[in-house]
């Protein structure tokens, strides 16, 4: 059977915290998970499969497809395993590619050591085949290679997404601390966030939650807005079939939406910064954008999702205004939220203290290398009745 039509195992990468949603979209898409990590899940598929998992996969950073596994104890191993793989089946003839690994060997004290070895495996096997060496360098935005060592078992992937899939390609003016596509992506999913009511997105900055909320309401693939990934540049890639593909996702996509979305900031630049990546990723006419306090930010009477995401805050300064703004938010939950699901993702669980409101749900989540929390609050009318709205005390 050809390299493009046989099964194999998929693994798809993602930050830590994420699993729980990424596992959801892929059964929805109608994968098998195999297994679950810390931040990766395997499913399994053929190569033309990934097309699909790299167009309509939210949560992921990467879709690994296996080629080869073998043991291998030492780096000289490794080299003679990787140039028995038949590369110039795989490698255009004017072909360019890359090596990234993740590497837990005791013979390798540094990973690009690895990166070499495997390198030069290719390019010796491919110059032995056709008398001429194959480029290579850093860029990812042609053949990635992805090696993975871990003891002896070593594991040989394309990636085939390229550049990884939180670089959607929408985020023209990132501003400062903006969240990861992809983050935001799982943050909107773990809000239950589906697109029938209204999302609000106070503090909104360079607009990432709001614009990923309105792709998922409007069911738009969110690889539909980049045209580049990695398996395009594997020998024998099927054109017409990945455009087709591309044309029946982008043809089920919806028009409009139910409910309103509204994003706002104090900061006119941001505003103008997520309009601008609004219309790059096409729904700036689905979000109502504006420039406000947040606590300003228009709340229609009804019910649907807020969300914020505050500064966590590094200096002691910022600490002491920040304390007053969480405590802030408590208040605008209470006063114009209701009938509404309320949000914080926040990286310091300190100010979160100061919200002053029970939390429903706690999920952990991680943005680079901070641990942060999604905080959830009910702010329904009925649930204030009964008393267990408003804390006395602080209680997260
Ligand atoms: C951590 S950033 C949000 C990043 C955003 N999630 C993104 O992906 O770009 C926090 C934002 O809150 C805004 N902000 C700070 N204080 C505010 C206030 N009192 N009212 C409204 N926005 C505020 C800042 O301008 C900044 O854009």
């Amino acid at each position: 059977m050809s390299f493009w039509k046989s099964k194999n195992k998929i693994v798809i990468t993602c930050a830590k915290g994420v699993p729980p949603f990424l596992k959801g979209e892929i059964i929805s898409l109608g994968f098998p998970v195999l297994s679950a990590g810390m931040a990766e899940v395997e499913t399994e598929g053929t190569m033309e499969d990934t097309f699909r998992l790299n167009l309509l996969i939210r949560t992921g950073q990467r879709v690994l497809f296996l080629l080869e596994s073998f043991t291998a104890k030492t780096p000289d191993e490794l080299y003679k395993r990787i140039s028995r793989i038949s590369w110039e089946d795989y490698i255009p003839e004017d072909g360019y590619f890359s090596v990234t690994s993740s590497v837990h060997n005791p013979t390798i004290k540094d990973s690009r050591f690895a990166n070499v070895k495997c390198k030069d495996a290719v390019v010796d096997r491919i110059k032995d085949k056709r008398g001429r060496r194959p480029d290579t360098g850093p860029q990812r935005d042609r053949v990635v290679i992805h090696l993975h060592w871990r003891g002896n078992l070593c594991q040989i992937f394309f990636d085939t997404s390229g550049e990884p899939l939180s670089r959607r390609g929408y985020r023209m003016i990132p501003l400062k601390a903006p969240m990861q596509e992809t983050l935001a992506a799982a943050v909107v999913l773990a809000s239950g966030w589906k697109g029938d009511r209204n999302f609000i997105n106070p503090m909104c900055g360079s607009g990432t939650l709001a614009i990923e909320a309105a792709l998922i309401a409007l069911g738009r693939a969110p690889g539909l807005l980049r045209s580049n990934y990695g398996f395009m540049h594997l020998k024998g890639f099927d054109e017409s079939s990945w455009k087709t593909l591309r044309r029946k996702v982008r043809s089920e996509a919806k028009d409009r939406l139910n409910g309103r979305m509204i994003a706002t900031d104090i900061s006119q630049a941001a505003v103008e910064a997520a309009k601008k990546n609004a219309i790059t990723a096409g729904v700036d006419r689905f979000i109502e954008f504006g420039v406000c306090d947040f606590s300003e930010t228009p709340v229609p009477t009804g019910e649907g999702v807020v969300i914020l995401n505050p500064e966590y805050g590094e200096r002691m300064g910022e600490m002491e205004e920040l304390k007053g703004t969480y405590s802030r938010i408590g208040d605008f939950f209470k006063k114009k939220c209701q009938g509404y699901r309320g949000y914080i993702f926040t990286g310091n669980l300190d100010l979160a203290k100061k919200v002053g409101l029970r939390t429903n749900r706690r999920i952990t989540f991680f943005n680079g290398p901070i641990e942060c929390r999604l905080l959830e609050y009910d702010l329904y009318e009925g649930s204030r009745e009964k008393g267990d709205f408003r804390l006395e005390k602080s209680e997260i």
